[in-house]
């Protein structure tokens, strides 16, 4: 297994190329099942993540072509078999999102339950609703979800109690062929579910209202192919940003949407970095002196992001005082703690509060990232702490991360990938 090894202390100076996003990537590969013809994706992410994906559809009979890194041709004129097994399935959550396009296109699925994972137990319930909903009978059995629809979807009008972007996507994937309208009210407005809709709407689809709560999708016989490029990955964005914040430098991100970013942008100024928003662009540059602390609370986008709170926590532990950070999506979700703790960080988790009171700095040690964002603050104080970080498991940073050594690299941060002993 690989380790990553942080020689922290250096500045982080240069400029990231940001690729794209992998919660929109896995989702828009599940796209294919819905038509015969071909569908393109560009601006694809390289991940673990992605490979696996692309594991499940080839299995389901997919053809699969990666002509460039970054390009990815998926081409289902049929289907072979409409099961995905739990073997397959728990090694990415997403995976479950091939349940409504194959129900759409086969009229019956068997899928496996994801099951819970490290960060909550992060049930299906939303999604399952959602599909009966839609028409489909859904039987459990042994962990496996057994979902059929003989005489195809139909239209329906789906409220969800509290927004998931999972069941969102998901609805939208099993809608687009149903027969008739579905509307769904509280949406999530991720800008990964506007991919999602770009793309299926550029292959004939009629969906209206993706990003906001309100999303119509006016069901169609048959979707053609498409080339699509995917959306900017947001977090790595605001990973890297961080990055910049915490170990201080200034670093440009290029090939980003950074309108999509907008809860982040201020809460880095007000902590003292300065942020330069250009078109594509963004640059960040920490002055000298401490962060200053900010308070966090975790929101459904246009809030700030679960995926980044990890991150941002590393910047507020090395903060002049005490700042509030607050997980309000996932019940689990302060395992990098611990963590941050061995290097010195000084934090009191309570509930879904963790209380972070500053330190003036970081002292490597040997730590393990538990999930793929925690993997990521680990990096981040790694490159602002005194001495040598050794990260185990970093499988997991692998699920989500594009060449994460040689980006920072590139930025003379001392990041190399090893073999644990
Ligand atoms: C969530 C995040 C997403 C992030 C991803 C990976 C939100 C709103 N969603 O998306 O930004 O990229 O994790 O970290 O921030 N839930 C149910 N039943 C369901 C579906 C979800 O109870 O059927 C619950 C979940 O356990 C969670 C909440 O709803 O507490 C939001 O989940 P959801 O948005 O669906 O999760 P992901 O799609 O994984």
């Amino acid at each position: 297994m690989d380790k990553i090894v942080i020689e922290g202390g250096y500045p982080l100076r240069g400029d990231i190329r940001i690729s794209g996003a992998k919660n929109s990537a896995i989702k828009l590969m599940a796209v294919p099942l819905l038509t015969d013809k071909a569908v393109t994706l560009t601006n694809m992410p390289d991940l673990r993540d992605t490979r696996s994906m692309a594991g499940l559809l080839e299995y389901l009979g997919v053809e699969v072509d990666r002509p460039k890194p970054d390009v990815m041709t998926l081409h289902a004129p049929k289907l072979s078999r409409t099961d995905a097994p739990y073997d397959l399935v728990r090694k990415m959550r997403a995976s479950f999102n091939v349940l409504g396009p194959l129900l759409a296109r086969a009229g019956e699925a068997k899928v496996s339950l994801p099951g819970g994972c490290a960060i909550g137990a992060r049930p299906v319930d939303l999604h399952l609703k959602s599909l009966e909903a839609l028409g489909a009978k859904i039987e459990l059995d042994q962990g496996y979800v057994h979902a059929s629809a003989k005489g195809g979807l139909r239209g329906a009008e789906i409220v969800f109690p509290f927004v998931s972007v999972g069941a969102t996507e998901h609805t939208m994937l099993a809608a687009v062929l149903a027969d008739g309208t579905t509307t769904m009210l509280n949406a999530a407005r991720e800008p990964e579910i506007v991919d999602l809709a770009e793309c299926l709407n550029a292959m004939g689809a009629k969906i209206t209202g993706a990003g906001r709560s309100e999303v119509t999708i006016e069901g169609v016989a048959s979707l053609s192919g498409v080339k699509h490029s995917v959306v900017p990955d947001r977090i790595e964005a605001g990973t890297y940003a961080l990055a910049a914040a915490t170990a201080g430098g200034a670093v440009r991100l290029t090939h980003v949407r950074h309108d999509h970013l907008g809860s982040l942008w201020p809460l880095i100024a007000q902590a003292g970095a300065r942020v330069s928003l250009d078109k594509d662009s963004v640059l960040i540059e920490r002055g000298t002196g401490r962060p200053r602390p900010v308070d966090v609370d975790t929101q459904a986008y246009p809030g700030f992001p679960t995926d980044l709170q990890a991150q941002f926590m590393a910047l507020m532990c090395l903060a002049e005082g005490v700042s509030i950070i607050r997980e309000n999506i996932f019940e689990n979700r302060f395992m990098h703690c611990p963590e941050l703790i061995r290097m010195g960080a000084d934090i009191t988790v309570r509930g879904r509060e963790a209380i972070v009171r500053g330190v003036p700095e970081f002292i490597a040690a040997p730590v393990m990232a538990t999930d793929l964002r925690a993997s990521a603050s680990l990096i981040n104080a790694g490159l602002a702490a005194r001495g040598e970080t050794h990260i185990s498991r970093v499988y997991h940073l692998d699920r989500g991360f594009e060449h994460i050594e040689v980006k920072l690299g590139q930025c003379g941060a001392r990041v190399t990938r090893q073999k644990d002993d």
